[in-house]
This record gives structure tokens, C-alpha cells and sequence, in this order.
């Protein structure tokens, strides 16, 4: 299968590698690199056009890594624009605004918009993705926690921080660890090393997860309809109790929605003759 090993090695320890940014319009993919590359924060709201592009040189162990950062736009209106630049990357920032849920929720159709534009050579296993949940410093707004954002992220394999590009909370932990991680994955033959992000709990307990946070009511948490029997309910709950028990499952979140399976289960009951 082809891999997205970069193209062109100087010599041993040097590496070039391509990393882009995606996610919503306003979310604070172009202010995370600022503050990266330049150690400053800019508050006024400056749309990128199309794409921005900067190069910039990091260490990582005894290599040094040429950095090719591709900004992307995130306003729709630049699809046009965007869609060429999303080939032969190493990396890609995935960033979304704690305190705006569609920003959150869109970014399966930013991976969409990737794989689609990728093309059947798409080999998503020969890239990082880092999640990056920004404005955390805007606490107040918060609207999408942790436990969910890390669940969407570590149930794919892909790294999770919480970032401010306001404060630099988190942006320096998570540059690093997403070079670092580009460069095991190149020294890896331009595969993802396995246990890189090393889960410990399973897709289906994940989705799960998500689920339960999402259920309208306690039928729908149980995953019942409305009037199910005693029976029905006790084992749709003995179901989710092994799934989720938090003795069993790691995943965030687990111990939450093993508490409101409880609640769910009991409160149903109550009301079933
Ligand atoms: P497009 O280029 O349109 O796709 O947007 P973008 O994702 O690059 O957003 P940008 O970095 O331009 O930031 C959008 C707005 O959010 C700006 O007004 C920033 O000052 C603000 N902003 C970005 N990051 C943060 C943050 O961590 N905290 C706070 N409080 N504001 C932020
Ligand atoms: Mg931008």
C-alpha cells in the first residue's frame, strides 16, 4: 500500500516533512501556529484566504525536521482552494472550539473532505492527527468537555490536547508530541507505530460512550422503546453494564455513562409493573 513517506531526505538525519490544519472558520487553527512559530497571539479575527504556507525547523532527538505548515481556510468558500493541498502529508492539526459544538461535531466531514479529495490512494494510517480542542481559556463558553473531545480522538488513534492559543496552554505539549510522533512514524517506515496512542478500550465502547451522551431519555439510553418489558430493560442494562463497567473500560467518560446506565435501568423500573 502506498504510504506518505516524505519525499526527499538531505541526509540521514534530516527530514522534511508536510503538515496542514483543518477544522471550522474562526476555531483557531492559523492562532495555534502563531503561537507556535511566533510566540504571540493576535485577538483580532483575521480570515485566512485560501491557504497561508510557512516553513519553520524543529529538533526532535538527534534529526532535524524542516516543517512545511499549510494553513488551511476554513470558510467554505474555499473548498476550491483547499482541496489541492491535502496530498502527501505527514501530519494534519484538527482543531475544533470548546465552545462551539458544530465545530466539534464537524470534524468527521473535515476527514471526509480529506479522504474524498485524498482519493483511493488514501492511506490515513500513514498519517498523525492531532486533535487540538482550543480556547480553553474561555472556560465560561465551554460547551464540549474533555472526556468527550479525548473519546472522538483516542477512539480513532489520533492524539488529543487541550489548547489556547490565548494563553499557550497545551501548544508547546502538543507541537512536540506531534513532531515527535511524525518522526517515528517516518523512521517507521511511514506507518503509524501501533501502540503510538496506545487506546486500551475498543470502538464499540467508544460509540457506546457516545451514545449514551446523546440519548433523548432513559429508553433510548438503554436502547429499548418506550413500554419494554422488565426483562427487555434488565437486558439491555446487563449489555451495557459489561460493556462500560468501569472495572473493565478505560475509555473517558466510561464511568459517567456507566452511572446513567444505572440511573436509567433504575428509573424505568420504578415505573414498569
Ligand atoms: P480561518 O482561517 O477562517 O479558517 O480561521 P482560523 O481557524 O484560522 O481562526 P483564527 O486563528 O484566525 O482565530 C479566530 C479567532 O479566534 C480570532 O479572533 C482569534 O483571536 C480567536 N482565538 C484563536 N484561538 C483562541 C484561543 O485559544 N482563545 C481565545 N480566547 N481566542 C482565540
Ligand atoms: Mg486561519
Amino acid at each position: 500500500m502506498e504510504t506518505n513517506a516524505p519525499k526527499r531526505r538531505d541526509n540521514k538525519k534530516s527530514l522534511r516533512v508536510k503538515v496542514i490544519s483543518l477544522g471550522n472558520a474562526e476555531v483557531g487553527k492559523s492562532c495555534i501556529i502563531k503561537r507556535y512559530c511566533e510566540k504571540r497571539f493576535v485577538p483580532k479575527y483575521l480570515a485566512t484566504i485560501g491557504i497561508d504556507y510557512g516553513v519553520t525547523k524543529v529538533q526532535v532527538r538527534d534529526r532535524e525536521i524542516k516543517v512545511n505548515i499549510f494553513d488551511m481556510a476554513g470558510h467554505p468558500f474555499f473548498y476550491e482552494v483547499r482541496n489541492e493541498f491535502y496530498k502527501d502529508s505527514q501530519g494534519v492539526l484538527l482543531v475544533y472550539d470548546v465552545g462551539l459544538r458544530e465545530s466539534f461535531d464537524a470534524l468527521d466531514s473535515w476527514l471526509g473532505e480529506m479522504k474524498q479529495e485524498m482519493g483511493s490512494q488514501a492511506n490515513m494510517d500513514s498519517i498523525v492527527f492531532v486533535v487540538c480542542a482550543n480556547k480553553v481559556d474561555l472556560t465560561k463558553r465551554r460547551v464540549v468537555d474533555e472526556g468527550e473531545g479525548r473519546l472522538w480522538a483516542e477512539s480513532r488513534g489520533f492524539h488529543y490536547f487541550e489548547t489556547s492559543a490565548q494563553s499557550g496552554e497545551g501548544i508547546n505539549e502538543m507541537f512536540q508530541a506531534f513532531f515527535s510522533s511524525i518522526t517515528d512514524m517516518c523512521e517507521n517506515g511511514g506507518k503509524r507505530p501501533v501502540s503510538e496512542v496506545s487506546v486500551g478500550f475498543t470502538k464499540e465502547q467508544a460509540d457506546t460512550i457516545r451514545r449514551i451522551r446523546s440519548s433523548k431519555d432513559s429508553w433510548d439510553m438503554l436502547g429499548v422503546k418506550p413500554g419494554a418489558t422488565r426483562e427487555e430493560v434488565n437486558k439491555a442494562y446487563r449489555k451495557l453494564a459489561v460493556l462500560l463497567h468501569p472495572d473493565k473500560c478505560v475509555a473517558p467518560g466510561s464511568e459517567d455513562a456507566f452511572k446513567a446506565v444505572v440511573n436509567a435501568r433504575t428509573s424505568l423500573l420504578k415505573n414498569i409493573k
